[in-house]
């Protein structure tokens, strides 16, 4: 384990990720006896993707969190001896019950497993039963591509979805049913999807009633090697889901998310925030993978799907810069910070383009620019920065957003080290690394001040 450089300027302060190592998706997260726990894949032998544990760490406000010791290992000679992979957790009539996919050393065979916790969630027990599903529909055809439990309660039983995909048409959401969370029945696909639209396999997928809809999240492999995590909003009818719209939950960086419900009722959502950088990188930072601030979701009035961070995570704000639209005439603002909160509101209409450039070096060689451009009804993060490996990344992240007719542009960014969160209007949403060379390039220029309404910028405390 390489230690983690306390002058690395590109490691995020606000923002949950180990000690060091490699970290991806959130799994098991659940709001337990109060507290929050979050459990993740973890590497604890360095910051590359192998030999699969959960990690753990717990919260009490959703904005600070202690790391605790690793919560789920592999068992040599057993189902998950090559790893303990993605799933979710639930309250089996007051047993905090982990249902998780393990795996053998070439990951060709993917099987379902229980696992089941103490009190306070520190220490695990595997079901002497494991696995508790190993057997793959058989139109589904193939060994790899059946994990990722995402496992709900209705009419008093328990439901489960499997992702994969179907050989030959795309990737599928499998849908079984339980009593006991030990047998599980094979009903059939809950969603297959169309492989050039949806992606060649599924992973993670989520499925959960929100207002009057149900909704699936996805986070899809597609052909030729790119990923998104795709949101679907529909009907769900006789165990069947019928999607009657579909966005791109993240343009970005952010991946395999993971929902659920908390105690006061809100689906909270977390993801998995990936590296932009080479393996090589990750080793010598001795970390890699950052999870993002949670968000609160919901349904808008037109049934679109609506994010916010959630509201705790403003505990965490520090000093306030208020700017007004006279304050901004000069683009250039009088603050600088790579860890900020920020609100930005625009009117669109009198710009082709308006946004604000974070983490700029004094002579602008370096930045990563947010901007709205209103002809194109696009939101862009495009990135410019000289690595240690000298590369300059310029091509631009984006995605559609159209706003309403009147609606201004309202941007909420969370700047953290190299992580970039930013939401437009609730609804559309971008997440991306960025890695200056410089740790002097920490400053901020709006784009187009002719256009801003009003601009809110924090300072945000570490929760390290
Ligand atoms: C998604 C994923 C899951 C799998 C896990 C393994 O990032 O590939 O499908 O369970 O990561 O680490």
């Amino acid at each position: 384990m390489t230690p983690s450089n306390p002058h690395d300027f590109h490691r995020p302060t606000y923002h949950f990720l180990p000690a060091a190592n490699w970290m991806n998706d959130p799994n098991g997260v659940i709001q337990w006896r109060g507290r929050y726990h979050l459990f993740f894949q973890y590497n604890p032998d360095g910051a590359y993707h192998a030999n699969m544990h959960w990690g753990h760490a717990v919260s009490d406000d959703l904005a600070h969190w202690e790391e605790m010791p690793i919560a789920i290992a592999p068992t040599p000679n057993s189902p998950d001896q090559a790893g303990i992979w993605s799933g979710c957790m639930v309250d089996d009539d007051g047993i905090p019950t982990a249902i998780y996919t393990g795996v053998n050393d070439d990951y060709s065979r993917q099987v379902q497993c229980l696992a089941f916790g103490n009190e306070d969630l520190s220490r695990w027990t595997k079901h002497s039963g494991n696995p508790v599903l190993s057997e793959i529909p058989a139109h589904c055809f193939q060994a790899r591509d059946f994990r990722d439990p995402f496992v709900w309660r209705a009419d008093d039983q328990w439901y489960m979805t499997l992702s994969g995909h179907i050989n030959g048409v795309g990737g599928a959401a499998l849908l079984y049913r339980s009593e006991d969370l030990r047998d599980w029945q094979y009903l059939h696909p809950l969603f297959v999807g169309d492989r050039v639209r949806h992606g060649y396999n599924f992973e993670c997928v989520n499925f959960f009633p929100l207002g009057q809809r149900w909704v699936m999240i996805i986070s899809s492999m597609f052909d030729g090697g790119g990923a998104a995590v795709l949101a679907l909003v529909g009907r769900y009818e006789n165990h069947r889901f019928f999607p009657e719209s579909e966005t791109v939950y993240d343009a970005g960086y952010g991946y395999a998310p993971l929902t659920i419900v908390d105690d006061q009722g809100r689906r909270l959502i977390w993801a998995w925030l990936r590296e932009g950088r080479s393996v090589d990188q990750q080793m010598a930072a001795g970390w890699s993978g950052v999870q993002a601030i949670p968000r609160a979701l919901s349904l808008d009035s037109r049934q679109r799907l609506v994010s916010h961070p959630v509201p705790e995570i403003k505990t965490l704000r520090g000093a306030h810069h208020h700017f007004s639209a006279s304050d901004v005439h000069e683009g250039a603002l009088p603050i600088s910070g790579l860890a900020l909160d920020i609100e930005a509101e625009f009117d669109a209409s009198l710009a082709e383009t308006c946004g604000i450039e974070l983490a700029r070096s004094p002579d602008g060689g370096e930045q990563v620019a947010i901007t709205y451009d209103a002809g194109t009804e696009a939101l862009r993060v495009t990135r410019q920065y000289g690595g240690e490996a000298g590369e300059i990344e310029g091509e631009a992240q984006g995605l559609a957003h159209r706003l309403d007719a009147g609606e201004t542009l309202q941007l909420r960014i969370l700047l953290d080290g190299s992580v970039i969160e930013a939401v437009a209007n609730g609804r559309a949403r971008v997440t991306s690394r960025f890695y200056p060379s410089e740790a002097t390039s920490q400053g901020l220029r709006v784009i187009s001040p002719e256009a801003v309404v009003s601009l809110d910028v924090w300072e945000m405390a570490s929760i390290g």
